[in-house]
């Protein structure tokens, strides 16, 4: 499944769910916010204020990333971890609670650890460092 069909699946799924009807039995579609951006040199920066609340999520699009990168804030620490399944690479949703993949039902922690299978590895964490008023991700 590529990235565009899944996430128009994902949409139906979620006017279904919204019409009372549930395709995937997933009980709530998010409203994480999304920040678009790009790579240099294997780095993304994001800038940290764009983080308001004591504990927050963001969806990172990189333009080069088949994936979307999932960032968490909690106080002052942060964690990001690249959202596509290690079972056969499709793409997982950040639920609120924890990542799930609609593909084969894997199930994983805000941690990337595997919860239900078919998935045995953990997520990909990706590296993040402070740098002044940014956040750097190292994606490659
Ligand atoms: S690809 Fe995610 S569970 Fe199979």
């Amino acid at each position: 499944m590529n990235r565009r069909k899944f996430i128009e699946q994902t949409c139906l799924a979620c006017m279904a769910t919204t019409a009372g009807i549930s395709l995937f039995g997933i009980g709530a579609c998010n409203t994480t916010q999304v920040l678009k951006t790009s790579s240099t040199n294997g780095n993304v920066l994001i800038d940290k204020a764009s983080f308001l609340a004591e504990k927050e999520a963001k969806l990172i699009r990189v333009a080069d990333l088949e994936h979307d990168i999932l960032v968490l804030k909690e106080g002052d620490s942060f964690s990001a971890i690249y959202l596509q399944c290690t079972h056969q690479n499709n793409p997982v949703n950040y639920t609120g609670s924890g990542i799930v993949c609609n593909a084969h039902g894997s199930q994983f922690g805000l941690n990337g650890e595997v919860k239900t299978g078919p998935a045995s590895i953990p997520l990909k964490k990706i590296p993040i460092s402070h740098q002044n008023n940014q956040l750097s991700l190292t994606i490659k």
